[in-house]
């Protein structure tokens, strides 16, 4: 074993974050960087001996040189044994499931999620606990206060282990297995879902596109949807991982996904299309001609799980985050099934999955999930959707019309403007704050302001308090406009504006979204004054 000092801190100074560390690729090349990193890790867990760590990512450029740093580290430190996927591939889903069905005490994934890859673009560490969910603030804060201080690290002197064959090997004296990153997860999946049901929807016909954006789930999209569904070859586009995604950013979502959006609504689509992110644990749903917004998809997943067999006893409770629109509420009402709030961020739903409180979570932003791992699951997300499609044997078109004929319709958008100078966005914030005591009761055009604070949460398994998690103003009928600043964004400051109408069934439901959130619109710029705190007059992006 070989002990290396490290000069200074290459982190002194810098803000713990919550979600792992995310920089680009430049940073972690600096000497000691990233080892600094994994040691401080390392180091917060305790008892390593005899244990198993995963190890994977999701193919972006660094992902391979990470990887074998991490797997000598991990010799030196005293792990019993290291699992890694074979060509260094994980998806951050596969990973946690991984963690769970092996018994490991952790994980590292290598991703920044949606974010380009490449020389110049971002990379990230992650690390997950025993249960496959993020490791939570507590050990965060350990591995970044950790960071500060530290001032070595061990590593074993070994050459690079072959992540491109499959079985183990020796580093140091710790076995190190390189595993099938696909099958376990499949396994899964076919545990949850009627891959008989969809196997015959396909031979009668049903067709898909789905959009791997060159990212993690090329691999796992291709066994699952080709060769264990039967879809035709080629129902996978862009399968195959690259290290900078080919040139694109690998967010499912309308603007970097527009490819798959526009052969949905052409004359050629096929039934079914759907994407994923960069690490695999985002989801896009586009039927022929109708987009599903990630809100509108969390409520009607949760309405046709029962028709799953992983799901046929039903769910216990349905979550989504604050700005997440409120369908699936209406639909965890006629189910009488508890429906939770909870801040923006997936490490919220982890004590309502691991008490049993929740069964489905999802958030705006593409993200949806379950109980049977402990991250967001994008490819989980389309196999419900074709489960349910397949049983039900109606386009994405009709199931979404008959959903909101029965709840009504949530029309809703999030509005970015992206990289604001941090100090004015901070005065809009304060300035809406100051404001939110004499909203209620206010009146903008024909709409009526009931309500609005600062969300607050209270996690109802540890009792832990989240305050001023954004601000909501709250109209009569349902409606609503949610504003808070990004807490991912890498330049600047994001503010997200999300804009929600809601239409009761009976009233008007086949409507533009555009035109259905006008007023609402002009009322959040008459509120808020956005475009004098941001110098802008239109978002940047609107998904
Ligand atoms: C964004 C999304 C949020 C998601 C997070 C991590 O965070 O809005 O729903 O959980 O990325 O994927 P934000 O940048 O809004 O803080
Ligand atoms: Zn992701």
């Amino acid at each position: 074993m070989t002990t290396k000092t490290i000069p200074s801190s290459p982190f002194a100074g810098q803000q713990p974050g919550t979600s792992g560390l995310r920089k680009k690729v430049r940073v972690f090349q600096q000497p000691n960087y990233s080892e600094n990193f994994i040691q401080s890790i390392f180091d917060v867990i305790d008892d390593k001996a005899g244990t198993t760590l995963v190890i994977g990512g999701d193919g972006r450029f660094h992902n391979r040189i990470v990887i074998q740093q991490a797997i000598r580290m991990a010799a030196a430190n005293g792990f019993g044994r290291v699992l890694v996927g074979r060509g260094g591939i994980l998806s951050t889903p596969a990973a946690s499931h991984m963690i769970r069905k092996r018994g490991a005490i952790g994980g590292l994934i290598l991703s920044a999620s949606h974010n380009p890859g490449g020389p110049d673009e971002d990379f990230g560490i992650k690390y997950n606990i025993s249960n496959g969910g993020p490791a939570p603030e507590k050990i965060t804060e350990a591995i970044y206060a950790r960071t500060q201080t530290i001032e070595r690290w061990l590593t074993v002197e070994a050459g690079d282990v072959d992540l491109d064959t499959l079985g183990g090997i020796e580093v140091g004296t710790m076995p190190v297995e390189v595993i099938d990153p696909v099958a376990d997860y499949a396994d899964l999946m076919e545990t949850l879902f009627d891959f008989d049901a969809i196997r015959s929807h396909v031979a009668g016909g049903f067709t898909m596109a789905f959009d791997a954006m060159n990212a993690v789930t090329g691999p796992y999209a291709t066994e699952i949807f080709e060769r264990r569904l039967g879809f035709a070859p080629g129902t996978v586009r862009n399968g195959i991982p690259l290290e900078d995604f080919g040139h694109h950013h690998p967010d499912p979502n309308l603007v970097h996904a527009r490819a798959l959006y526009e052969l949905m609504m052409g004359p050629e689509a096929p039934d079914f299309g759907a994407a994923s992110d960069g690490d695999g644990d985002r989801n896009l749903i586009i039927g022929r001609g109708r987009f599903v917004t990630p809100s509108d998809s969390l409520a009607m997943l949760a309405a046709g799980a029962h028709l799953a067999k992983g799901y046929a006893t039903g769910l216990k409770g349905v979550a989504r985050s604050m700005p997440t629109s409120a369908a699936v509420d209406r639909v965890a009402a006629a189910l009488g099934i508890p429906c939770f709030e909870t801040p923006t961020g997936w490490k919220f739903f982890g004590n309502l999955l691991e008490a049993g409180k929740a069964t489905i979570c999802g958030e705006e932003s593409c993200g949806t999930g379950s109980d049977h791992i402990r991250e967001k699951d994008g490819l989980w997300a389309v196999l419900l959707w074709l489960n349910i499609l397949a049983v039900r044997k109606l386009s994405v078109d009709a199931l979404a019309r008959a959903h909101w004929a029965q709840f009504g319709r949530n029309y809703y958008a999030r509005h970015d403007y992206e990289g604001i100078e941090r100090a004015r966005a901070d005065a809009l914030i304060a300035e809406l704050e100051a404001a939110i005591p004499a909203l209620a009761g206010r009146r903008i055009g024909s709409l009526l302001i009931t309500g609005a604070d600062n969300f607050t949460y209270a996690d109802p398994v540890d009792g832990s308090i989240s305050r001023r998690q954004g601000i909501r103003i709250l109209f009569e009928g349902g409606s609503r406009v949610v504003l808070r600043l990004s807490g991912t964004g890498t330049q600047g400051a994001t503010l997200r504006v999300y804009l929600e109408r809601y239409e009761p069934a009976g009233g008007e439901l086949d409507c533009e979204t555009p035109a259905m959130l006008g007023e609402l619109i002009a009322a959040a710029e008459t509120l808020v004054r956005i475009s004098y705190h941001t110098g802008r007059s239109a978002p940047d992006v609107v998904t």
